[in-house]
């Protein structure tokens, strides 16, 4: 048997062998009969018309390019039918080349699901490889090869509109998500049901200084190897390939053209075979970055430091060819950028089939159809976090007589999707996407009124329709309210420097609390907001961020209980602006403030509580789950010993719940200072009600480990706290560890 085993295992290594053989041979065979035009084309990325996710340069000789070859890849070509017509211009050119097609298909397609920070706070690494694979079965259907996801940015900062595109400030729970994300979009590639994943931006894109979009981003190499790296290996490791380069200067030398993090770390010490595409014209903004002195210098720079795509800056088309004639760089150096492509080309099967994914029967079969959209669903209810349920007021009973739903959002349709949604044309979203309104209609019976108003918009300060809102609300038994930011106030470009409520929101709030009725609050955001009052004031608070083509009927299935919230925050909630960068895992410093009201000669704020209003890793359940018996198997171990965790976790109220167990560390002492507290593994358990389960973790020594001052992973030998808890600020039990020398 055993002999079947290996033999077997040698033979599909040297088929898979063998067949990357093959096509590095009909590569090298290609390229040598390229022109070097030809080959600048491969490198030449433009965008279609379908969708302007960037300052678009039109550029009427597109078509005539293509044909000539000069066109290796466009964007914002949607459905088969424009992915075939390019594609048929395409195979015009001499050697007949085919395009690749990228998207930003970043949290769905035709079926929209939650945007990435809100799937991160379900913690389902399950549900969120499931979403990337329905997304990529649908783009995949729809003539795109490629989609420009995942961003794995950490962000510590909500100002940062982007913030709604990543998994939040961890970089251990980002590098598990990064990974299962890729795994679903990327499946096996070359399946029909596959795209390439594009993992993004590399790097640090999500430290702006300010939060403010675009802008630089210094900080020591520790850190950006400890915080900001990990994710983007994670998605490497699982095979991403292709990586995308962020548009921020990091340490003063831009990313798309800076050799540490291309060339010596992600070609050199990652090894990575794909291929780097620039950001949307990041290679001729490094001219007003300072960086380069016009777009020949930016072309220079770019190719030499491992950028292998100009995505829409033509520095590459106008330039390549003259600097190599001057030799300032070698044909060497666009042959392995043209390699880097043309090998995904042939993994993708384009070559044998250039219109493989241009299929207008199965688009029409795989797109938005019912199983995908209950999985939206799903997802989407396991995203939705409960902040706050005060005598359990929720879940809703479904023969409630009158309910009340208020606000600005109750209605929207689109505005669900969130932002980075695929705009597909010819969609009546309308229709498309389950409404607020709409959910609350399916789900409550016959018996039940509902009753509808607006009160004000999302921004401005009109109060006009309060009046008629509290005389609604005084006609019900309960009221909801679906309030927040519009869909677009967060994502690209939209950095915001009062994260507060948007407008009049938090005021209609005060006012429909005041009739006295019980009130739900759900917000909609793509980042965390500032809401103290409501948050002081509401018996019971979801975070809906914003759900995707199934939201009215997630967010029903939530407020009256079929299903049970399970979310918990991927980001810190400060309580003001003025707390940012806030996150949990923060250094003591020397002064450490005893509790959050501490101020005397300790390092807080003398104006504000400091603490934030919600922890990392926060959300409730309408059930309660108690964890006991603690045991760990060795409390001394040496540097390559294991220690095995287990703890009793019951679930101890009435109805079936998901807990996330967090497990935590805190490496009391070391060469360089640590956290006080860092995530190192979680579970997300069910259990029915009165089950318990007895939970298992392993601490071994990567979960030790950290980057000391000469950037050497290492683990060091001392005293380790550990915690598991229910959030990071949380901690139902607490034991300790030592790790000593051998
Ligand atoms: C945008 C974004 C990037 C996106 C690209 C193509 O500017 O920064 O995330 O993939 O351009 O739309």
């Amino acid at each position: 048997m055993k002999k079947i085993l290996v033999t077997s295992l040698l033979l599909i290594g040297f088929v898979s062998f063998s067949q990357q053989n093959t096509i590095d041979q009909k590569v090298d065979a290609l390229l040598n009969k390229m022109t070097i035009e030809e080959k600048i084309g491969q490198l030449n990325q433009y965008s279609g018309d379908n969708q302007a996710t960037g300052p678009i340069t039109i550029n009427p000789n597109k078509e005539s390019e293509i044909k000539q070859g000069l066109i290796g890849s466009m964007l914002n070509v949607l459905g088969t039918k424009y992915t075939r017509q390019y594609q048929e211009l395409a195979m015009q050119s001499r050697l007949k080349i085919p395009l690749l097609f990228g998207q930003d298909v970043i949290h769905g397609y035709k079926t929209s699901f939650p945007i990435p920070l809100a799937e991160a706070a379900s913690w389902d690494l399950d549900a969120m490889e499931l979403s990337a694979r329905i997304t990529a079965t649908e783009a995949a259907a729809s003539g795109i090869h490629w989609t420009f996801a995942p961003m794995v940015d950490i962000s510590r900062d909500p100002r940062w509109g982007r913030v709604m595109e990543g998994a939040g400030e961890d970089t251990y729970l980002a590098s598990r998500i990064a990974y299962a994300r890729v795994k679903g979009f990327q499946g096996k590639l070359g399946d029909l049901n596959s795209v390439m994943a594009c993992v993004k931006h590399f790097a640090a894109y999500g430290a702006a200084i300010g939060g403010r979009d675009y802008n630089s981003v210094d900080m020591s190499e520790r850190m950006l190897w400890e915080t900001y790296l990990p994710p983007f290996k994670s998605a490497l490791d699982a095979g991403a390939a292709t990586i995308m380069n962020s548009f921020n200067d990091l340490n003063g030398v831009p990313a798309t053209g800076n050799k540490y993090l291309l060339r010596d770390i992600l070609k050199g010490k990652w090894d990575f075979q794909g291929f780097v595409v620039s950001d949307w014209g990041s290679i001729g903004e490094m001219v007003a970055h300072g960086y380069v002195k016009d777009s020949k210098e930016a072309a220079f720079a770019a190719i030499t430091a491992g950028t292998d795509m100009d995505m829409e800056s033509n520095a590459y088309r106008h330039n390549l060819a003259q600097l190599v004639k001057e030799n300032q760089i070698s044909i060497e150096l666009i042959d392995d950028a043209v390699k880097r492509i043309m090998r995904k080309k042939f993994e993708l099967g384009l070559f044998d089939d250039p219109y493989k994914y241009s299929n207008a029967k199965r688009e029409q079969k795989e797109i938005n159809n019912p199983e995908h959209r209950k999985i939206s669903r799903e997802v989407a209810a396991k995203s939705i976090v409960l902040l706050k349920n005060k005598n359990s007021l929720l879940p809703l009973s479904k023969n409630t007589k009158k309910i009340a739903f208020i606000g600005p959002m109750v209605k929207e349709h689109k505005a669900n999707m969130g932002f980075w949604a695929v705009d597909l044309p010819n969609i009546d979203y309308d229709k498309g996407i389950v409404s607020q309104w709409q959910g609350l209609q399916n789900k409550v019976g016959k018996n039940t009124e509902l009753l509808y108003a607006k009160g004000c918009e999302v921004e401005g300060y009109n109060k006009q329709g309060f009046a008629e809102a509290v005389a609604t609300a005084m006609k019900a038994d309960v009221v909801i309210m679906s309030i927040g930011e519009r869909w677009n106030m967060s994502g690209e470009a939209k950095s915001r420097s009062n994260i507060h409520l948007p407008g009049v929101q938090e005021d209609l709030v005060k006012a429909i609390q005041a009739t006295g009725k019980p009130v739900v609050v759900l917000i909609n955001a793509g980042r965390p907001l500032v809401f103290n009052w409501t948050a002081d004031n509401i018996p019971s608070i979801l975070y809906t961020w914003w759900l995707g083509s199934e939201a009215g009927n997630a967010i029903a299935d939530v407020l009256f209980g079929d299903y049970n919230p399970s979310a918990k925050l991927p980001m810190t909630f400060p309580r003001d602006e003025g707390q940012i960068p806030i996150y949990y895992n923060h250094f003591s410093t020397g002064r450490p403030a005893a509790d959050e009201t501490a101020t005397h000669y300790v390092s807080a704020y003398i104006d504000l509580k400091n603490s934030p209003k919600y922890p990392f890793g926060f959300g409730l359940s309408y059930t309660q789950f108690d964890y006991a018996a603690l045991k760990l198997s060795k409390t001394k171990i040496k540097e390559n010993e294991t220690i095995e965790v287990s703890f009793e976790l019951k679930n101890s109220g009435e109805v079936m719940g998901e807990e996330v167990v967090q497990l935590y560390l805190h490496d009391q002492v070391g060469s360089v200072i640590r956290p006080v507290i860092e995530l190192k593994d979680f579970q997300k358990i069910k259990l029915n009600p009165g089950e318990t389960k007895t939970i298992y973790f392993t601490i071994d020594r990567e979960k030790l480990s950290f980057y000391d001052k000469d950037l050497n992973w290492i683990a060091e030998p001392g005293d380790f706290d550990l915690m598991i808890g229910s959030s990071s600020k949380d901690i139902r039990l607490r034991s300790a560890f030592e790790l000593f020398k051998k």
